[in-house]
């Protein structure tokens, strides 16, 4: 296995690119934020050198989560202990890192394990301040349910974690909502801000084009399941229907976890709840 790391800054925000490599191939891609002092997701436990080195060199003083899963989690109990600082999140994350949470063995094959942390809980009308910056908490569920935007307002930008990732997405894992996305897509698409801070795909050009075009994409994707749902298919015909194509070798060495199939029993999963 081979940990690479890449450095970006724009506009006073560096961050950062943690990938690793197992047989030559890319298996796991993650960014991480700076502004100013604060540290926005801390990588995979497998980048912990690198992160621990960037944490230092830029002053780190404290931490923000996006959300509590292992590519965003993975060194916050040790960057909290090595330098001593705190670290930030919805009550949701709080609660799950105190405990510590169960993850697959794929996951903990790619990601490594997350030690249980204490991290202090932040609520949506709290705030964020750095010495130049503010970042606003906006609370934005669907890939999980503990999930936080960072907005800076003045700035124009949205550290959206694991929110847009794509204008279009292929898979889904059991645990998401794509309803939920759809709200909380929306929630973001009425801010103002160009630049887009994805965790997994930064865009610092037409950052609310691309979430724009991530909710159209959700949009039209339900509406077209709830209308075969609606008639009378059920899920593996709606998945038929819609041309959509399963990557097998995905779906069985998650046992099911990520699929594409999930998206469509997603939509279904809610339009029962209705
Ligand atoms: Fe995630």
């Amino acid at each position: 296995m081979a940990v690479r790391k890449f450095n970006y800054e724009h506009d006073g925000v560096h961050y950062y690119r943690f990938s690793i490599y197992r047989l030559g191939n890319n298996v796991q891609t993650v960014y991480t934020f700076i502004v100013d002092d604060l540290l926005i997701d801390t990588a995979q436990k497998y980048s912990r050198e690198n992160i621990l080195k960037v944490a230092k060199d830029k002053h780190i003083s404290k931490i923000a989560l996006t959300h509590h899963h292992e590519d965003h989690t993975g060194n916050v109990a040790f960057l909290m202990k090595e330098l001593n600082v705190e670290a930030y999140g919805h009550p949701t994350v709080v609660k799950i890192l105190s405990k510590g949470y169960k993850m697959s063995p794929l996951a903990k094959l790619m990601n490594g394990t997350v030690e249980k942390a204490i991290v202090k809980p932040l609520l949506s009308t709290d705030i964020l301040q750095t010495a130049n910056y503010t970042l606003q908490p906006i609370y934005t569920p669907g890939h999980s349910e503990d999930h936080y935007c960072y907005y800076e307002k003045n700035k124009g930008w949205l550290f959206s974690g694991d929110l847009y990732v794509a204008d279009k997405i292929k898979y889904f894992a059991t645990y998401e909502s794509l309803f939920t996305q759809i709200d909380s897509l929306k929630k973001l698409t009425a801010l103002d801000f160009d630049i887009l801070f994805c965790s997994h795909n930064p865009k610092v050009k037409d950052g609310k084009k691309h979430l724009q075009n991530k909710l159209q994409f959700f949009e039209d994707f339900a509406g077209e399941v709830t209308q075969y749902y609606q008639q009378g298919h059920n899920a593996r015909q709606i998945f038929a229907l819609m041309g959509m194509k399963e990557n097998y070798f995905n779906k069985y060495i998650t046992l099911g976890n990520f699929s594409a199939e999930n998206m469509v029993h997603s939509v279904i999963k809610d339009l029962k709840k209705k």
